[in-house]
């Protein structure tokens, strides 16, 4: 087997301008600052216009960001693969829109991939397979999320908990460790955590705002799930691909909620400084917490090459995913 892996070369990410606060929030529902601070380590989301500001149009910021992170000309670019729960379009596809604004050329394979929060990670694997395999040398992997669409903004035990934007890495083929990773799904434990494919009516903020559909959370039950399955997800991670957990530099979680990060670094032994966070700023982002979270470490000079990062992601699905990879 080659030792040819996507080393990511490249990250970026992009968030609305618009800064929804705890206590915007609380106008909305019965909340309150103290309690969502407390219970999610959450102080503020962005919430995109839903005009200049969509999943598509952030997805191609995000992108461009990452490109000119990476220093390439979009031309070389083959392969470019776009996760997202809440598209504007179920097609074209999200990837297609990246590929024209940032100028790829027809050459460049295009498409989406739906995994809910861990679709950044089913979309970076799939990357990866086509990379390893010789089918890819320069690749976009893409997630981008307007939740806000689609969140129930009556139902204070969810709507607090989620925010727009996106991320986005640069994958090109090089030497080094390939990637490592662990999928699992659950089908049967797939009620706690859906969405229905249409978008709500109203905005959050619109005078009148009702419940149409779309998505339902039982937090208890989704919090459960992740605190049980990502610490023994990673531990099984370590133990199959034979590597020390306390030789990781970073563990670079969904950022669904900071009790759960919290949760998983004790029940690992691990300091929690290696669980780096970004929900505080952001919420949740679901599928481009990821992406975005390692763009933050780059850009503040955390990450470094050569480190040694474990990715994990949990949600919708139900699904939950981890990577061992040498950045
Ligand atoms: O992205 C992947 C998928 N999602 C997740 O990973 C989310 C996982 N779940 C969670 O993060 C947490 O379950 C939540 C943050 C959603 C909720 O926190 P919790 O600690 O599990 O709260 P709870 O649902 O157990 O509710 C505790 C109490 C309840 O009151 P009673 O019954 O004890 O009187 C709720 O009615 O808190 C009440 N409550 C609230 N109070 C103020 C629920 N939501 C709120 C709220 N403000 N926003």
């Amino acid at each position: 087997m080659s030792n040819i892996t996507g080393k990511i070369i490249g990250l970026g990410s992009f968030f609305p301008a618009n800064v929804v606060t705890n206590d915007d929030l609380a106008k909305i529902v019965e909340t309150n600052d103290a309690w969502i601070q407390e219970r999610t380590g959450i102080k503020q989301r962005h919430i995109a216009d839903g005009v200049n500001e969509k999943s598509s149009t952030m997805a191609v910021k995000a992108a461009k960001a990452a490109v000119e992170d990476a220093g390439i000309d979009p031309k070389d670019i083959d392969l470019i693969v776009c996760a997202s729960t809440s598209p504007d379009l179920m097609f074209p596809t999200l990837a297609t829109t990246v590929q024209e604004a940032i100028g790829a050329t027809e050459d460049c394979g295009c498409f989406d991939v739906n995994s809910a929060c861990p679709g950044w990670l089913a979309a970076f694997n799939t990357v990866q397979g086509f990379i390893e395999s010789g089918n890819s040398k320069l690749a976009l992997v893409i997630g981008a999320e307007t939740l806000s669409n689609v969140t129930d903004w009556t139902d204070r035990g969810s709507c607090i908990l989620f925010g727009d934007g996106a991320g986005a890495a640069v994958l090109k083929a090089e030497e080094g460790k390939r990637n490592e990773l662990i999928m699992r799904s659950s089908g049967a434990r797939g009620e706690c955590l859906h969405l229905e494919t249409s978008k709500q009516p109203k905005r959050y903020d619109e005078e009148g705002f009702e419940k149409k559909t779309v998505m339902y959370m039982a937090g208890r039950d989704v919090f459960r799930f992740a605190v049980t399955e990502v610490p023994k997800l990673i531990t099984d991670l370590s133990v199959k691909y034979n590597f020390d957990l306390a030789d990781v530099d970073y563990f670079i979680l969904h950022q669904a909620n900071a009790r759960i990060i919290e949760s998983t670094a004790k029940k690992l032994e691990i300091n929690l400084e290696k669980f780096p966070m970004t929900i505080e700023k952001t919420g949740n982002t679901s599928s481009a917490s990821i992406p975005a979270l390692l763009t933050e470490m780059k850009k503040d000079g955390r990450l470094k090459k050569g480190m040694k990062l474990v990715f994990a992601s949990f949600g919708g699905g139900l699904t939950w995913n981890a990577n061992y990879i040498e950045y």
